[in-house]
């Protein structure tokens, strides 16, 4: 497809996008995410209508709501949504987390959690990549595993738990009941991985090795020491890929090698298909050794509505110092265009961000990288080069 074409096709283009900047420097990143997805839509003649919802800490302790059913049912009338972080000091761990990040993940069965890493011109890595360069993704699936939140605590040795789920595809029912003798106190959380949720994961790790001219995919296992749940997703994915998909191979490789791996050797990772836990771990190592948190981005994608965001939290440490990096807000802004067929401005996005890193003095990177502009700055700086 020639630019011309590109740019025909997608002129006039309108989306309407919920625009969910959360808690402490999620209000501060998404700024700039925005500004970034304008400027580069604009490329295209494509353009961006944004809803903002208030849901966080603040509206909590408000109202008492987390994210109210009215408030999905009007979600759905969005291409997107976009996502800055929850979390608070003020309110328990988990509430917010649960009650609306983990909720809009169920809700709209985002059963891929996308997540690159990549390296960044004059971002500091903490181990050498030896002229490597880090150029990787997670395909987590994001919906299974040990993140099914079932699980009970017995204190007195015996556990009773009805289980009545209601999760994309399928129900779950039945009964947990487990005796300890003598009677210790105890913890269960049961993991799940199903043929359908191991299958599509997969495709989709296939599909975005076949985007980037890959032949590999790495399948993350552990089914060393829990054949069950884990030799299950290890056989599912790699029937898939050699059924559907003869080109790609699928390598396994245990989670704990990986680690080591990936610490020794970042740049030489590609796809890497995920259970839902251990591309929580990977993908954070990942950003670790590609430079840092506030280049981390994300998306959660399903068949009905998609959410991007940074991988990051609201990190109340730095919260309203005008110190926080909105990179990572910035290049998931880059997911959404992407995943709305504006690969041109997708693309813009990303040139801008590296070609502003590699010219930039060290005064003017993100405070992050030893430097000194603040949030907007950066933000302005990305936008000026798109
Ligand atoms: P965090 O990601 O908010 O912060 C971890 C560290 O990285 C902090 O030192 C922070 O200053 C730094 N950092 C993070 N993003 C940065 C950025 N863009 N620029 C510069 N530095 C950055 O994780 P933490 O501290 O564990 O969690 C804080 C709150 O956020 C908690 O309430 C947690 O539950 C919540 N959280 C929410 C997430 C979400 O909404 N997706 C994801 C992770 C945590
Ligand atoms: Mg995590």
């Amino acid at each position: 497809m020639n630019e011309k074409n590109e740019k025909n096709e997608n002129s006039g283009r309108k989306f309407s996008v919920a625009v969910i900047p959360g808690d402490g420097i999620g209000q501060e990143v998404i700024k700039e995410a925005q500004k970034a997805v304008d400027a580069a839509a604009s490329l295209e003649g494509a353009s961006f209508e944004w809803v903002g919802y208030p849901f966080g800490a603040a509206h909590y302790l408000k109202t008492g709501e987390t994210l109210p059913k009215s408030a999905i049912d009007e979600l759905k009338q969005h291409s997107a949504i976009l996502l800055g972080a929850v979390g608070d000091p003020a309110v328990k761990p988990g509430i917010l987390e649960h009650g609306i990040l983990l909720a809009l993940r169920f809700v709209f069965d985002q059963y891929v959690n996308l997540r690159p890493s990549m390296s960044l011109p004059n971002v500091p890595t903490p181990v050498p990549l030896g002229g490597g360069k880090i150029d990787s993704v997670v395909v987590r699936e994001n919906t299974e595993d040990l993140y099914m939140g079932l699980g009970a605590i017995a204190q007195e040795g015996e556990l009773e738990a009805t289980i009545n789920l209601e999760r994309g595809k399928y129900s779950l029912r039945g009964h947990l009941g487990l005796l300890i003798s003598p009677h210790v106190p105890f913890a269960a959380q049961i993991a799940l991985n199903s043929g359908g949720g191991v299958a599509r994961i997969t495709r989709y790790a296939c599909e975005t090795a076949r985007k980037r001219g890959e032949k590999r995919v790495t399948i993350v296992s552990k089914s060393n020491a829990a054949p069950a749940l884990y030799g299950f997703f290890e056989e599912s994915a790699g029937k898939i890929i050699s059924d559907e998909y003869p080109e790609i191979t699928g390598e396994v490789v245990n989670v704990d090698a990986l680690c080591y791996h990936l610490v020794r050797q970042p740049a030489s990772y590609g796809v890497l298909l995920c259970p839902n836990l251990f591309g929580d771990i990977i993908s954070d190592l990942q950003a670790g050794l590609a430079g840092g948190m506030g280049i981390a981005a994300g998306a959660n994608i399903g068949e009905g509505l998609s959410m991007f965001e940074p991988v990051h939290g609201s990190a109340p440490d730095i919260a309203g110092t005008g110190k926080a990096n909105p990179i990572a807000a910035i290049l998931s802004g880059a997911l959404m265009l992407r995943h709305l067929g504006l690969e041109r401005s997708a693309s813009a996005i990303e040139n801008a961000v590296s070609g502003y890193m590699a010219a930039s003095q060290r005064r003017e990177r993100p405070f992050e990288f030893s430097g000194e502009a603040s949030c907007s700055m950066v933000g302005d700086a990305v936008v000026k080069r798109i």
